[in-house]
């Protein structure tokens, strides 16, 4: 099916810099129609003063059955795994599924990290500095925060290497976000697997945050088997699918400006913002979805009910209209706020274990490899596919 602007995520342009087609269509409209990849239509929410609105209008929901009536297949799926996964859940289902997996994930516990994550960064390291060279994607950036959750589910690290080939295919097959059969398919595995280590963790319950989430009552509630099984899987996906991307698209933004580089090098105190920054800039999530429960506006646009609609966090996060040089990369910027966790009620759960991660992983390759820098043009750096995430195959560096 094409109309005459279909497939904006299609264009070989896209994926090099949807940056330059975002500010083509955020010039042009409020509201851009256009197709994924599989044929569906979906309307664009493009700009900063539109997007902030949305994400916190309670007219706009995540459960696809709370729009429209849904297909025989998303309705399995949506009983299989979806259900209780507070991504795609509305209130109250939501409101009770956070408050439980928060009552687990509590900042406080996650600051005590850091030294953990720090060994985990430097060991990575440890690894390739005799080399001179590494792919910083595989080697560090994608290592780094399935160690930590792993570590922090309980997940013996022999089976590392299996989670991410089974996250990888959940995220190439998009089942966080839309209702593909082969996605159900790639669950399945993790499924089976979280089972068992849930029941082993009942057995004998220990520190890790399987064990908590078990433990977590909230107002006399408790999270479901089915629960338990969905929450610690999104926790797994959305735990380093993302991280990799922000620490991978940050640092190769840095490397791109080597004065950057140099001072924040110079300036470590900095690095805070200057993850901030990476996350405006670089936008690990570069959309997210919803589906219109009513009929309603948005910028003067009229929404039919059951509309699929995908508000571009990364649009927003570049839209000068909202921020002064909003296309350029400085690290050097006071302050740098941002979409990149989304906001409202689905603000990401794990921002502070982001943050974190993000701020260990460039002080430490700041610190060890200062000479870090690009092995090949940047033209010949490829993308992965998943519309949703913008994250690098490759990123060949040298020192
Ligand atoms: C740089 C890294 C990360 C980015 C950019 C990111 C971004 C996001 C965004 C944009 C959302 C909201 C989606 C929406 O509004 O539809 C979200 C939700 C979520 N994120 Fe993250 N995330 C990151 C890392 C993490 C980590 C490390 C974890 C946990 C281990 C995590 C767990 C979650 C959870 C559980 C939700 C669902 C919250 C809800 O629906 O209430 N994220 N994240």
């Amino acid at each position: 099916m094409t109309n005459h602007n279909s497939g904006l995520f299609g264009n070989a342009t896209y994926r090099v810099n949807p940056y330059a087609d975002y500010a083509r269509i955020r010039a042009l409209t409020p509201v851009y129609p256009t197709t994924l990849p599989d044929g569906t239509p979906v309307l664009l929410v493009t700009r900063y003063v539109d997007v902030v609105p949305a994400l916190k209008d309670a007219r706009l929901v995540k459960n696809i059955n709370n729009a429209r009536t849904a297909s025989r297949w998303s309705r399995l799926m949506q009983s299989v795994f979806s259900a209780s996964n507070m991504l795609r859940a509305d209130p109250p289902d939501h409101t009770r599924l956070r408050k439980l997996a928060s009552e687990a994930f509590k900042p406080k516990y996650i600051a005590q990290m850091r030294d953990s994550i720090t060994t985990i960064a430097n060991q990575l390291i440890d690894q390739v500095a005799h080399q001179g060279h590494m792919d910083l994607i595989r080697d560090f950036a994608l290592p780094l925060p399935i160690t930590v959750i792993t570590q922090m589910l309980g997940v013996p690290s022999s089976d590392h290497a299996k989670f991410h080939e089974w996250s990888n295919a959940i995220i190439a097959s998009g089942t966080l976000s839309s209702e593909s059969t082969v996605a159900g398919r790639q669950v399945l595995p993790l499924v089976l697997y979280m089972r068992k280590l849930i029941a082993q963790r009942r057995r004998n319950l220990g520190d890790d945050l399987v064990s908590q989430l078990i433990v977590a009552t909230h107002e006399g509630n408790k999270l479901s088997e089915a629960e338990l099984i969905s929450t610690t899987i999104l926790l797994l996906i959305a735990g380093h699918e993302t991280t990799v991307n922000l620490i991978g698209n940050g640092m190769l933004a840095l490397m791109q400006h080597p004065e950057q580089y140099m001072w924040l090098h110079r300036t470590p105190a900095h690095i805070p913002i200057a993850i901030e920054e990476m996350l405006r800039y670089a936008n690990p999530v570069q959309l997210v979805n919803r589906y219109a429960s009513v009929d309603m506006e948005i910028a003067g646009v009229p929404i039919a009910r059951g509309t699929h609609l995908q508000l571009l966090l990364a649009s927003a996060n570049h839209d000068d209209q909202w921020l002064s040089n909003a296309e350029s990369f400085d690290v050097t910027r006071d302050e740098a706020k941002h979409m990149a966790f989304s906001q409202g009620i689905h603000y990401c759960l794990g921002a502070p274990l982001a943050r974190l991660e993000g701020e260990v992983a460039v002080t430490t390759l700041l610190a060890r490899l200062p000479q870090l820098q690009l092995a090949v043009p940047v033209a010949d750096l490829t993308w992965r596919s998943a519309i949703e995430l913008r994250g690098l195959k490759e990123l060949p560096v040298r020192w």
